[in-house]
């Protein structure tokens, strides 16, 4: 089932984890991990976050990775070419793809939104905004209709670049490069926060257990959250499975990359609430805390403020890149597998999607008024993104991988035939595989549609 991708793949472990952990890491982890945690109920959230991480998320990455590295392919190849007799299968890898493509451009637009917020801290222009001058300031921003558009043009360029690079040559070696800066800044903000007077009020709305807000709503959005900060259930991971080592261990590479997405997210929370409590604001989410509220701490910092500011944006920015990086990459992979040069894929891809992201960020302004019902561009995609088509997709992933895909095939992939200890297999398999993971999408499906 060797193809050209084959040759073309991640040079070591090490490079493979950095790589699949640059894709989970990302927006997810920085500006909705902390506000949801906070919102529904801090460590109670937590504790069924990091069951639905481990058991469920953590198990789709090692399906999709077993997917990928046995079939050296694509989602839209992959699944054929494991059940000749199901070619239906087919759409499920072409539905990942079409998911990929539509979060890559809400993505985008907000990517472009934080890289003009690096560029504003930058230059200084955001330091000289008075506190109740930033929600205009992000109002009239948005609704631009060329600033915003020029930054995520800019932004996709960047990821571009990087995927024009290659698999070993770009992500490889960018994700190498920026994950560790990433932790570098993410610790250097937390020590920031955690040392402000006043700090332990945002400490206990992360971490203290409030049951009481932990609210059936609350539960699905963490399961969407640990899909979405995994990046599982879309394909990126099949692709990158195609990557791997063929020596790579798929557990313990899934484990590393998951407890570094987890912990990120952690590391986020501690950057974040403890500096917007110390400094009098409102714990919010989305772009409300990101372009509004922590400008007005920042501002706080004194002469240190404009630093930080440009660290976090910075980091922001860099979080951003690697996970789009794997959108790109993923779509760019299925053209290149159907004969395209990879470079032409690329370009096309991003032309196609430049689109998409230009009309979503549009909708703040110049075509706010062109609607779905009630919902904008940017709403409707938000909208498919972030609550409907990633469970759709994660749940036909594992029913394949569970119920249609052949067993031998799975254990012959997990201990790299059979040179590697798969004790767990029975538990993994038999229970979390076949019965926890598609029974706890499906009840999130079904409440999603039912609400
Ligand atoms: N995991 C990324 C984040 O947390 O921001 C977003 C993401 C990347 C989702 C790639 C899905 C995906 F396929």
């Amino acid at each position: 089932m060797s193809t050209e991708n084959s040759k073309n793949g991640f040079s070591s472990s090490f490079g493979a984890i950095m790589a699949a952990a640059g894709s989970a890491v990302g927006l997810g982890n920085i500006w909705r991990f902390p506000y949801i945690c906070g919102k529904y109920g801090g460590g109670a959230f937590l504790l069924v976050y990091i069951c639905f991480v481990f058991f469920i998320g953590m198990v789709l990455m090692m399906s999709e990775f077993v997917i990928g590295r046995r079939t050296q392919s694509t989602p839209a190849r992959a699944y054929p070419l494991l059940r000749p007799d199901k070619p239906r299968w087919r759409m499920v890898g072409l539905l990942g793809l079409a998911t990929c493509f539509l979060i890559l451009g809400v993505y985008l637009v907000i990517s472009g939104w934080t890289l003009n917020y690096f560029w504003e801290s930058l230059t200084g222009t955001l330091g000289s905004i008075d506190n109740d001058g930033f929600g205009d300031h992000f109002k009239q921003f948005a609704s631009s209709a060329g600033r915003p558009a020029v930054s995520l043009l800019l932004f996709l360029l960047f990821t571009l670049l990087v995927i024009i690079g290659g698999v070993e040559k770009g992500i490889e070696r960018i994700s190498k490069l920026l994950m560790p800066i990433l932790v570098v800044l993410l610790i250097v903000m937390c020590v920031r926060s955690l040392t402000l007077d006043g700090a332990s009020a945002g400490v206990a709305y992360l971490f203290q257990p409030d049951f009481s807000k932990l609210t059936g709503e609350g539960v699905l959005a963490a399961l969407g959250q640990a899909l979405f900060s995994l990046s599982v259930g879309m394909g990126v991971m099949i692709v990158y499975g195609s990557y791997l080592p063929l020596n790579d261990n798929i557990l313990k590479t899934s484990m590393w990359i998951t407890v570094c997405d987890f912990f990120i997210a952690i590391l986020a929370g501690v950057a974040i609430f403890p500096a917007v409590f110390a400094t009098g604001q409102e714990p919010t989410g989305g772009p409300g805390l990101v372009y509004q509220v922590l400008p007005v701490v920042f501002n706080s910092f004194g002469s240190l403020g404009r630093l930080f500011s440009v660290v976090f944006f910075l980091l922001l920015s860099l979080a951003a890149l690697t996970s789009a990086i794997s959108l790109l990459e993923a779509l760019t992979a299925w053209l290149n597998e159907k004969g395209m040069k990879r470079a032409v894929a690329a370009v096309l891809v991003s032309l196609c999607v430049s689109v998409v992201a230009v009309a979503a960020s549009f909708s703040f302004g110049v075509w706010g008024s062109v609607k779905l019902g009630s919902l904008t561009i940017f709403d409707l995609l938000d909208k498919l993104t972030g609550t409907y088509l990633p469970p759709i997709c994660a749940f036909l992933t594992i029913v394949f991988f569970g119920w249609v895909m052949k067993k031998e095939d799975i254990m012959d992939e997990l201990s790299n035939h059979g040179t590697v200890k798969i004790g767990y297999f029975k538990v993994f398999y038999f229970f979390l595989v076949r019965f926890v993971a598609p029974l706890s999408l499906l009840v999130v499906l079904v409440t999603g549609f039912l609400n």
